[in-house]
Formats: C-alpha cells, sequence, structure tokens
C-alpha cells in the first residue's frame, strides 16, 4: 500500500530544458520546486523567482547536500550528467537524469552500481515512453491486434544555426545528432522492435567533428527493416511510422513530445487519438518518479536500468560505426 506525501524536487542546470520541465512540474500532484541550482547565482535567484522554488544555490553541490530534496533533476549538457548525478546519488538523492543518461556504455553501468549501492532512485528521463499515446503505440505493439510489424521508420531532425561554442556542435560537450536526437528514435525502435540483429550508418560529420546528420537501419530477422534518421541540417517530419502485416500507425509529428496518434487497420478503419494538450508533456515522467519514491522503488519498471545500458549500447554502436570518438570510457 503506498503513501503519497508532497515531494521536493531539485533542479541541477538550469537552461532550456530545466524552464521546460518547471513549467510543467505545475501539472504534478504533490510536486514541489523547493530548489534549484546554476553555476551562477543570478540566474538561480531569477529561476526560483519564476517558477516559486524556496531556495536558490549557486553551485551544484549545495543542492545535492540539501537533507529537505528528494529527487534531482539533472539538466545539464550530456558530458556533464555522469559527475553531476553521481554527485547527487552519493548524497542520497533521487536522480530523474536527462537523456542521454550518459556518453557511454561503460559511464551508464557505472551510474546504475552507484545508485544500487547508495539505495537511491535513477531513471534516465525518455519522457516519450510515458506520454499517452506512445503508450497507446506499445499497447498496440504488443497486442499484435494488426499483426507483426514489417517495417519502421522514425526520424527527428531540426535545422539550428551553426554554432560550434554550442553544446549541439561542441565535440566537448557531447554534440552530434546522435546523442542529442537520434536518440529518440533508436529509443523508439528498441521499445518497438526490439534489438536489430545489425546496424548499417551513414553519417554527415561536420567541421567541429561531430555528425550533423545520421542515417541508421536497423536490420531484423525476416527482414524487417528500421530505417531511422537524426539531423541538426534540417527539418524532417519527425514521426514513427509502423506497418504492421495488417494495418499500419502513424505517431507524429513530433513523436518524441505528446502528438496525435493514427491507426488505420487492414480494411482502411482510421481511429485517431489525439495530442494530449495540457503543459509540454514532461509532467508524466515527473508523476512516474514521484509514485516510484512514494513506493520506495529504486528503479523504474518502464524506464529500467537494462533499459539506459541497452540504449547506450546501440547509441554506442553508431557513434563507432561512424568514427566519431568522443574518448569517453
Ligand atoms: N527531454 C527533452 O525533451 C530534452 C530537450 C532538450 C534537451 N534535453 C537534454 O537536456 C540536457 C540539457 O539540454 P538543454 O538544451 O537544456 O541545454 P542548455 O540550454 O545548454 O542548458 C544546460 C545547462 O547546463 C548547465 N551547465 C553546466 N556546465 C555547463 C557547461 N560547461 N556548458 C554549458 N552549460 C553547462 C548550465 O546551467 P547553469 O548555468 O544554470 O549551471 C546550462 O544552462 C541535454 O543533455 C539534452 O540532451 C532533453
Amino acid at each position: 500500500m503506498s503513501t503519497t506525501r508532497q515531494i521536493h524536487w531539485g533542479i541541477l542546470g538550469l537552461g532550456n530544458i530545466a524552464n521546460t520541465f518547471a513549467s510543467d512540474l505545475q501539472f504534478v500532484t504533490n510536486a514541489k520546486l523547493l530548489a534549484v541550482a546554476s553555476r551562477n547565482h543570478e540566474k538561480a535567484a531569477a529561476f526560483k523567482e519564476k517558477y516559486g522554488a524556496q531556495k536558490a544555490y549557486n553551485n551544484y553541490q549545495a543542492l545535492a547536500e540539501d537533507p529537505e530534496i528528494d529527487i534531482i533533476y539533472v539538466a545539464t549538457p550530456h558530458v556533464f550528467h555522469f559527475e553531476n548525478a553521481k554527485l547527487c546519488l552519493e548524497n542520497g538523492k533521487a536522480v530523474l537524469c536527462e537523456k542521454p543518461m550518459t556518453m557511454s556504455v561503460a559511464q551508464v553501468k557505472t551510474l546504475c552500481q552507484i545508485a544500487i549501492d547508495n539505495n537511491c532512485l535513477l531513471m534516465e528521463a525518455m519522457w516519450t515512453t510515458f506520454l499517452p499515446n506512445f503508450t497507446r503505440l506499445k499497447e498496440l505493439v504488443v497486442s499484435e491486434s494488426l499483426g507483426k510489424i514489417t517495417q519502421l521508420k522514425a526520424d527527428f531532425g531540426f535545422k539550428s544555426d551553426f554554432d560550434p561554442m554550442s553544446r549541439l556542435f561542441d565535440k566537448k560537450l557531447g554534440g552530434g545528432s546522435i546523442f542529442d536526437i537520434g536518440i529518440y528514435p533508436i529509443y523508439a525502435c528498441l521499445t518497438l522492435l526490439g534489438k536489430p540483429d545489425s546496424i548499417s550508418t551513414n553519417a554527415v560529420i561536420g567541421t567541429t567533428g561531430v555528425d550533423e546528420s545520421c542515417t541508421m537501419k536497423f536490420t531484423y530477422h525476416n527482414s524487417v527493416e528500421a530505417h531511422l534518421f537524426s539531423s541538426l541540417r534540417e527539418n524532417t517530419p519527425t514521426s514513427v511510422e509502423i506497418q504492421f502485416e495488417n494495418g499500419s500507425a502513424i505517431l507524429g509529428p513530433q513523436f518524441y513530445g505528446p502528438t496525435e496518434l493514427k491507426i488505420v487497420d487492414k480494411n482502411g478503419n482510421e481511429t485517431t487519438y489525439p495530442k494530449y494538450e495540457q503543459g509540454n508533456g514532461y509532467q508524466f515522467e515527473a508523476m512516474h518518479m514521484q509514485s516510484l519514491i512514494n513506493e520506495k522503488k529504486l528503479e523504474s519498471p518502464v524506464m529500467t536500468h537494462a533499459k539506459s545500458i541497452e540504449l547506450a549500447e546501440h547509441i554506442e554502436a553508431v557513434i563507432k560505426k561512424i568514427g566519431t570518438d568522443y574518448k569517453i570510457t
């Protein structure tokens, strides 16, 4: 029997996604944004005011050590996730860590072990998997009501202005399309189709040494193929399109967020599930984290440690194939 109480959140790293997440916490029952931490005091103070938090820290350590905090949302660039999440876990905090959880399989495994050793909940913030229509799509696939999947296409591309200093293009900050957005098509594919038998890739490597776009083909037994694409160079439909033996489904546009799901059966009958309109959609992963805290769970049954390791393994396989080395062990 679970009990519910107010859950005290902290946010570490106050950039773009931290703002969106903080805004969505208002839709989560019993959620309280208690403290925020930035490397910059003015920024932390302004963020605190904007979202009604109680405390603003000018360093991450102080947030990690705050005894009143239950969960810390780590929202720094990918290359810092490992050290930032480790800091929080070693101070006994549950961690919701932005995607990708870290820059390598080895780091993900180590972080999961640190969470276990410290009796702390750790989950990668793959918000997609908690969204209503993605959940519906997972159920459709598992039910096999349209038969098995015969082909899957998923893409995520947006035209980004080239800035060698930005985290999207700077290799030292974990730049490149695969880590930032390719992770979504890869995650969708692994979740809906499972692990592929083989992977082939074709990437455009830019002047900063990161992949600016990447075409990936995941091949499965029985000739099933998944065609995946990520790009910082162009806008793409950002949808997941699935052909089943007896129908099809399209999730999109912006399939990684709250969006429409259209299902068509073999007779051409269409069923459309509309976009979820409240907030930006980050409240679902936050609600899930809170329910895990209330149930005293140390791991999500949905976004498991094993799932994060599997995701990292496939990202790493793609990165190795395209030959960009981030020199992370
Ligand atoms: N789930 C999603 O939909 C989603 C969407 C976008 C991004 N993300 C993920 O969230 C993470 C952050 O992305 P973002 O777009 O929010 O990034 P961002 O706007 O650049 O913000 C990152 C924050 O990290 C902190 N930081 C610490 N060390 C830094 C350094 N050396 N350089 C730059 N920033 C540093 C900064 O906060 P302070 O100055 O306050 O310390 C900065 O504002 C990434 O891992 C990304 O993949 C997820």
